[in-house]
Order: structure tokens, then sequence, then C-alpha cells
């Protein structure tokens, strides 16, 4: 018996990166996945590799900011499957990375609307079948940006500490109601070697030429105690574990996996 065996789990921005990795660890471990992403060809390929791995991989494209595709998504999954195990809310963008005062209106709304509303609709889409079951873990990707805000990041900063506000303020609803079966809980990424990083630096170079490499080691790697980037499987073992019958104990938490650049 494995530790997701049949689980049925539903994980956006599945496509690449942190989610991508706990598409695949989830399925290792015997779980069913959704894989939910706005780019068809990434959610498709992971989800052809679920299958690899012997378990049903399904790609739904669909963009997180659209409540009302987050619910026919839901729908779908539960006609297919009967159920929902486990969301993971993977989706997200870096931001205008950019002063507060040159941060655009849009840009803004738009880091608002994928991280924060985003991740807003999925767990509403879920909510009503994981109380019908009384069973259920709910797993937000925050960032330890969501604990420690910083310079040219205040938008991203924003989104990220208002997911773990949101998120622990469901798991106290799900306490006052009793339902002691769902857990919600954030997971704080450290600086993790994904795409998003690779845009980071992308972006850095084009605002001050700094060389990737340079940026990463000097202004990323250096602000842990590792002086490294995480791999996005030690993100995805956590995920697993938040995800497991074990950890039904653990719920209104953030918690972070960060080599240490955050200590609370
Ligand atoms: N990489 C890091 O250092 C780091 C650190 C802390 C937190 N995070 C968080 O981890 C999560 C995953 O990021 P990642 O590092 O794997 O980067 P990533 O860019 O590989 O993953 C983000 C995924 O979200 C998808 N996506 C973006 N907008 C979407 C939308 N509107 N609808 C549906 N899908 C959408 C993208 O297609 C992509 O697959 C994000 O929430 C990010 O903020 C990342």
């Amino acid at each position: 018996m494995q530790t997701l065996q049949d689980k049925v789990a539903i994980i956006t921005g599945g496509g690449t990166g942190i989610g991508k990795a706990a598409c695949l660890d989830f399925a290792r471990n015997g779980a069913h996945v959704v894989v939910i992403g706005n780019v068809e060809a990434d959610a498709k390929q992971t989800a052809g590799e679920v299958r690899a791995l012997g378990r049903e991989g399904v790609a739904m494209v669909a963009d997180v900011t659209d409540a009302g595709e987050m619910r026919n998504i839901a729908a779908k999954v539960i006609e297919k499957f009967g159920r929902i195990d486990i969301l993971v809310t993977s989706a997200g963008v870096m931001g205008d990375r950019t002063f507060l005062v040159n941060t655009t209106d849009e840009g803004w709304c738009k880091t608002m609307d994928v991280n924060l509303n985003g991740t807003f609709y999925c767990v509403k889409a879920v909510l009503p079948q994981m109380m019908e079951q009384k069973s259920g873990r709910i797993i937000t990707i925050s960032s330890i940006s969501g604990k420690l805000p910083a310079a040219m990041n205040a938008d991203y900063s924003a989104s990220k500490h208002a997911v773990i506000g949101m998120t622990k303020a469901l798991a106290i609803e799900l306490g006052l109601l009793g339902l002691n079966g769902i857990t919600a809980n954030s997971v704080c990424p450290g600086s993790v070697d994904t795409p998003m990083i690779s845009e980071i630096t992308e972006h850095m170079r084009g605002l001050t030429g700094e060389d990737p490499e340079m940026f990463i080691q000097e202004r990323i790697a250096s602000k842990n105690l590792q002086q490294r980037l995480l791999e996005p499987e030690e993100i995805a073992g956590m995920i697993t574990y938040l995800a497991s019958d074990i950890a039904r104990g653990i719920t209104g938490q953030a918690i972070n996996v960060c080599a240490g650049t955050v200590l609370f």
C-alpha cells in the first residue's frame, strides 16, 4: 500500500516546476493526478509522465483566474473519479519585480489575480466535495515571500502573504465545522530551480545587466544557510507528506522548505 494509494489529486500549475514535481511524486506514491495548466503542451506532457508511472493522468487546460472554469474542472473530476482527495495550488506568476512606485496597476492586479484569486477559486471549487466526503487535503503553495517581504517584490509578497492568511482562516473554519478529516496548509518554498527562477534572473539581467549565474549565486542562493537553490522535488516531498494520512494532525500551518532562508 503506497502513501497516496488511489487518491484523486488536482494540481494547478502542474505543467512545470514545483507543480510538475508534485504530480510525479504523487503518481509514484499511488495517486491519480489531474494536471491543470494554462500551457497545453506542458500539462499534457506531465499527464503523460503520470500515466507512464502507471497512474491515471489527465491534463485539463484552464486559467485559474476563471472561477467558472475551476468549478467546471471540479465537476468533471467528480464525474470521472467520484471524489476529490487532494488539491495543490501551484499555479503562480512572479509579479512585476520592480519598486512599488513603478508597479503598474495591471501588473499588481495580474499578480493578485493568479496568485491569490486563482488560489481562492480553486479552493472554493473543490471544498463542497471535500466537505461532503468529510475528508481532503488543501495544500496551497505560498512562498517565503509570504513571510518575509523584499524590495521589488511588493505585489508578489502581498499575494503570498494573503495566500497564507486565506489558508489559515480556512483551517480555522474547518475546525469550527468539526471537519477534522480536511486539512488546509501552505507550503512556503525558498528559491527553487524552476522556470520561474529563470524568468526572474532574465528579468534582472534586463534591468541591471547582471549575469544570471552570478545573480543566482550572489543574490539568491547566498540568502540561505546552505548557499544553494532547492530542487523542485524537495518541495514535492513536503507536499506529498502533507497530503498523506500521517499528516492528518497538521492543519493551519505555513511550512517553510527553504534551506533555512527564513527561521520562523
Ligand atoms: N521557484 C521558486 O523559487 C518559488 C519560490 C517560492 C514559491 N514559488 C511558488 O511556487 C509555485 C510554482 O512555481 P514554479 O517555481 O514551479 O514556477 P513555474 O513557472 O514553473 O510554475 C508556475 C506554473 O503556473 C502556471 N500558470 C501561471 N499562470 C497560470 C494561470 N493563470 N492559470 C493556470 N496556470 C497558470 C504556469 O504555466 C506554470 O506551469 C508558484 O506559486 C510560485 O509562486 C516558487
